[in-house]
């Protein structure tokens, strides 16, 4: 798919089908994620993978914003260091990696941040000095995506030479 257009059709998509996404598909999308940038390339960021119907209802058991997770085909724990001041923005960039090459697989996803974190932590093993950022969720479409966007228009957030100014 072309960058331009994954960029302007790939949205948040929270109800998959019951098809499964194959293991090269799977493996693929999280590399996508280790070839993102990170600050001074510390490459800091580590990869939960959660796969099987059981597994995945106990980690939307734990979360409060991302109970739509039990339906994925596969899910991804984003951690990074938190001692970078910019471990956040690693993960993002991460993240949107590996949303953008699903889609370009014709697989949707989705993210969450809410979820009990000690319990994430304690379940997952995940030690004290990782943040765990965010939650992916993978899975086939349930119905077509349309790609429209609900979005602001540019001529409000983008400004020239100094804020308020517009264009
Ligand atoms: C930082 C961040 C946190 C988010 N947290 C959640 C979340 O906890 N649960 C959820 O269902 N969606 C979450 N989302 C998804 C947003 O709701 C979604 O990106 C936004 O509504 C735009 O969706 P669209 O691209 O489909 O238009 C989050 C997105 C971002 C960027």
């Amino acid at each position: 798919m072309d960058t331009s257009l994954a960029i302007k059709t790939r949205l948040d998509v929270r109800e998959f089908s019951d098809q499964p996404v194959n293991r090269d598909d799977v493996i693929a999308i999280i590399d996508a994620g280790r070839m993102a940038g990170s600050g001074k390339n510390t490459q800091h960021w580590r990869f939960i993978l959660i796969e099987g119907r059981e597994k995945l209802r106990e980690l939307a058991s734990v979360s409060t914003t991302g109970k739509w997770v039990a339906d994925a085909s596969f899910a991804v724990i984003v951690l990074t260091d938190r001692k970078f001041p910019y471990h956040k923005m690693d993960a993002g960039r991460a993240i949107t990696n590996m949303q953008l090459e699903a889609w370009n697989r014709g697989i949707v996803s989705c993210i969450y941040t809410g979820f009990d974190e000690d319990e994430m932590r304690r379940r997952y093993n995940v030690p004290e000095n990782y943040s765990i950022d965010v939650v992916v969720g993978f899975g086939r479409p349930k119905r077509k995506i349309l790609g429209k966007k609900s979005r602001r228009p540019l001529s409000e957030l983008l400004y020239v030479d100094k804020f308020g100014q517009r264009l």
